[in-house]
């Protein structure tokens, strides 16, 4: 194992080659900030997002699924606060023209030692010229004083020019799941405590120092909420921390590489919040969040709304509005970590390196690739592929020899290899090679499906 080796430059080439994520709108120059999944990327991704929505929702008791529109009523953003304070302290260089956010710029300079979140807009700027940091793109310092700018994009809406509505697209996916308490609570007729779960896009106009997929403009949201009595939020908010730390390890996170960290400054109207930090090629860095936000998000769009969001408890006659822990996670930067976590490269006998990714099965892109050892072995291995293609995602290679074969897929992380020769056109049995101990076990055709079956479950 040697998994220092590995740099962001290093993964966002190693994802471009094989074919996980390439840049946005590649062919025109790009478009910063946003990336493509190619054929591996999807795979991959599909099943980060069935992995989350199994863990979440089919097996959480008492938990739905919503798929809210992302364009919302404007008083939506009105009542969740987001109109009025979802912004990033923003500077521009004056000589390059170049616009970054002083907190990260603090951050890095301080290389997180100092936390920009404690400071006031004019503490921020006052520690940029006491620290004398440049601008990381031309290297003068010749700063604008800081501004908030609002991170949510804008558009409008209606069939006249006259009379347009400006709307937005959603900067979280939460609000889908809190403007749809009432509906989900009587369609269900669930009792309190329950949960709604969404995984859907968002879109913030970040500006970001790079960093891959790590923060984007456009990405993709797991959150669950869950729906509680006030006086259950504390025991129901460690339940969730558990939760969430519990579903990274049984993807094949190395605990070593994770930590909780507390929020420093709590949102006023939060009890308590945490994240879930992993230890990326950029240093320990948020993957998910989890927060107490007592009874302020239903509270809110009650007031807006002008609808009761008080739940009436059938048992003991209260009423009152339900409190909210929630958890959330980023879809493209679990991602990012699992191909962190997944990269490595293997010193092998002979001085060969080999490039594999060690992903959990569940989450791999194929499941199994088929390789003929010679090309007049393809009927065979063609009928054998079509089989295991009712069931799982497949790959079928013939190019190159069987070593070559091997490591293209040890590079992608496919878990399984099955290999046909010239037995198995006499006897019906195949080759299965394992990606992470290349160890080759011999197997009937009739049992590849519950074999392999067996081997990408997961619990
Ligand atoms: N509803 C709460 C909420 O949206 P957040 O901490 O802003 O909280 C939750 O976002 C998660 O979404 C983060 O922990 C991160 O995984 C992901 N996330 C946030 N902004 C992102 C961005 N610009 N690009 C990629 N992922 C992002």
């Amino acid at each position: 194992m040697s998994k220092d080796c590995l740099t962001m430059d290093k993964l966002v080439s190693h994802c471009k080659t094989v074919g996980f994520v390439y840049p946005g709108s590649d062919i025109y120059g790009g478009l910063a900030n946003t990336w493509d999944y190619g054929p591996l990327g999807v795979e991959l991704k599909n099943n980060i997002k069935r992995s989350w929505w199994k863990r979440f929702v089919q097996e959480s008791a008492n938990t739905y699924g919503v798929d809210a529109a992302i364009l919302m009523n404007s008083r939506v953003w009105e009542a969740s606060g987001h109109t009025a304070s979802f912004s990033d302290p923003k500077m521009d260089c004056k000589e390059c023209k170049t616009r970054y956010r002083a907190d990260n710029l603090i951050e890095e300079h301080s290389k997180g030692a100092v936390n920009p979140d404690l400071m006031t807009n004019e503490q921020m700027e006052a520690y940029i010229e006491e620290h004398h940091i440049n601008c990381p793109r031309c290297g003068r310092h010749n700063w604008t004083p800081i501004r908030q700018f609002n991170m949510m994009f804008s558009t409008s809406r209606g069939v006249t020019d006259e009379g347009q509505d400006l709307i937005y697209l959603r900067p979280e996916t939460a609000q889908g799941e809190f403007v749809n308490f009432l509906n989900v609570q009587r369609t269900t007729r669930a009792k309190v405590p329950f949960g709604i779960a969404q995984i859907g896009k968002s879109f913030r106009n970040e500006i970001t120092p790079g960093n891959f997929i790590f923060r984007t403009i456009e990405f993709e949201q797991m959150e669950h909420q869950w729906f509680c009595h006030a006086a259950d939020s504390a025991k129901y908010y460690d339940e969730y921390k558990q939760k969430a730390w519990a579903y990274l390890i049984d993807l094949g996170f190395d605990p070593n590489e994770l930590r909780f960290k507390d929020h420093d400054k709590l949102a006023h109207y939060a009890a308590a919040a945490c994240d879930i930090q992993y230890l990326f090629p950029i240093g320990w860095s948020e993957l998910n969040g989890v927060h107490n936000r007592t009874d302020y998000d239903l509270s809110r769009h009650q007031e807006y709304s002008g609808k009761s969001m008080q739940y009436l408890d059938p048992t003991t006659g209260e009423r009152y509005v339900p409190s909210v822990v929630e958890y959330s996670i980023g879809c493209d930067r679990l991602l990012l970590a699992t191909l962190c976590a997944a990269y490595d490269e293997e010193q092998l006998e002979g001085g060969d390196t080999r490039v594999v990714m060690h992903f959990h099965p569940y989450l791999a892109p194929y499941k199994v690739a088929v390789l003929p050892l010679q090309k007049n072995l393809g009927d065979k291995a063609r009928e054998v592929y079509s089989a295991l293609a009712k069931h799982f995602m497949c790959t079928y290679d013939e190019a190159g020899s069987i070593g070559k074969r091997y490591r293209r897929q040890d590079q992608i992380g496919t878990p399984m290899c099955v290999t046909i020769d010239f037995d198995t056109l006499a006897d019906d049995t195949v080759t299965v090679r394992d990606r992470d101990t290349m160890e080759q076990i011999r197997l009937p055709i009739a049992d590849l499906v519950a074999h392999v079956g067996s081997k990408v479950e997961f619990y």
